[in-house]
C-alpha cells in the first residue's frame, strides 16, 4: 500500500479517537493525566522520554543563562520529569501545571528530590504571574512542550504571565515540537498506520487537544521583539516515548528559544557569575 493511501486510511480512525477528546481544554488534561498508570521512557506519556540525549541540548544553555540565585519555574511541568532534572542544576525549582492529576503524581515522582515543589495553576490566567511573583520573587522560567497545544490566544497571556514572573533578572526558555508536516504525517511519523495506533499515541488523540507547531514564526508573535530580547534559538530534537517494536529512540523536529524581557539587566548575553 503506497504511504499517501495509508494516510488517508488513518483519516477515519483519527476522527473517531479525536471526537472523544473534551472540548474544554482543562478538563482534557485533568482526564488525561488521571488515566496515567505509568511514566518514563516505558510509560503511557506520549512526551515523557525522560532522554538524557534530549537534555543534553539544553544544560549549557540554562547553565549560562539561568542566574542560580533565583528560582527555577517549570511551567506546565506534568509529572514532573523535567522538573526532577532542574533540581539536579538549580537550587530551588517549581513545577506548576493546569492539572491537579499532574501535580499529585509530579508530587508523588518527586518525593526524594527536597528542592522541588509543585503547585496547581493556570499559566494563561491572568493576574498569575502576580500570584507566582508574589510567592516566589522574580524567577527563571523553563518550558517544555506547552506553547504548542495552546491556542495563539492563550499562548500571549501566558507570555504576558511569564514576563511578570521573570522581572528584570529572569529568563525565560522554550522547548517545542516544530513538525514541518500535516496532522497526518506527524502521526504517521510517531508510528501511526490504518492498522495501528501505538497506545500512547491513542491516549493523547482520544484526550487532548489537537497539538499545533512552534517555531520561530510562532515565537516571535507572542514574544514581540518590542518586549523581548532573544538570546539565543535554533532547532532542537524533542524525544518521545519509542514506540516502535525495537525501542529506538524516536525524535521529533523541535524549536528552542531563550528570551529575557527587553531591558533587562544584561539582557544582551549570558549571566556574570
Ligand atoms: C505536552 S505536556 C508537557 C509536560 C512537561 N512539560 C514535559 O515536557 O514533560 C503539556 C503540559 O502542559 C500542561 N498545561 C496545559 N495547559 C496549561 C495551562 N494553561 N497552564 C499550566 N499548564 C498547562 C498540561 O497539563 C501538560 O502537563
Amino acid at each position: 500500500m503506497s504511504k499517501l493511501w495509508d494516510r488517508m486510511l488513518l483519516v477515519p480512525t483519527v476522527v473517531r479517537l479525536a471526537s472523544r477528546a473534551p472540548r474544554n481544554p482543562h478538563i482534557a488534561w485533568e482526564q488525561y493525566w488521571t488515566g496515567i498508570q505509568n511514566t518514563g521512557h516505558d510509560g503511557d506519556v506520549l512526551w515523557d522520554s525522560d532522554s538524557p540525549a534530549e537534555r543534553r541540548q539544553y544544560t549549557d544553555l540554562v547553565l549560562a543563562h539561568f542566574d542560580p540565585a533565583l528560582p527555577v519555574i517549570d511551567v506546565g511541568c506534568g509529572n514532573g520529569t523535567y522538573t526532577r532534572w532542574l533540581a539536579t542544576l538549580f537550587p530551588k525549582v517549581i513545577g506548576v501545571d493546569v492539572s491537579a492529576g499532574a501535580i499529585a503524581r509530579a508530587t508523588r515522582e518527586a518525593r526524594n528530590t527536597p528542592n522541588c515543589s509543585f503547585t496547581v495553576l493556570d499559566a494563561t490566567q491572568e493576574g498569575a504571574g502576580d500570584v507566582l511573583l508574589n510567592k516566589w520573587g522574580p524567577a527563571n522560567v523553563f518550558v517544555r512542550g506547552v506553547f504548542h497545544v495552546l491556542k495563539p490566544n492563550k499562548q500571549a497571556a501566558m507570555v504576558e504571565n511569564l514576563k511578570t514572573v521573570a522581572g528584570t533578572t529572569g529568563r525565560v526558555f522554550l522547548a517545542e515540537t516544530n513538525f514541518p508536516g500535516n496532522s497526518l504525517e506527524y502521526l504517521a511519523e510517531l508510528g501511526a498506520t490504518s492498522e495501528h495506533v501505538p497506545g500512547q499515541l491513542q491516549r493523547a488523540l482520544e484526550n487532548l487537544p489537537r497539538p499545533g507547531r512552534f517555531g520561530a514564526r510562532e515565537r516571535l508573535a507572542v514574544f514581540p521583539e518590542t518586549d523581548w530580547c532573544i538570546l539565543a534559538d535554533g532547532p532542537v530534537n524533542i524525544e518521545v516515548v519509542a514506540m516502535n517494536p525495537a525501542g529506538h529512540p524516536q525524535r521529533v523536529p523541535g524549536y528552542f528559544a531563550l528570551v529575557a524581557p527587553a531591558g533587562a539587566a544584561g539582557s544582551a548575553g549570558p549571566i556574570q557569575r
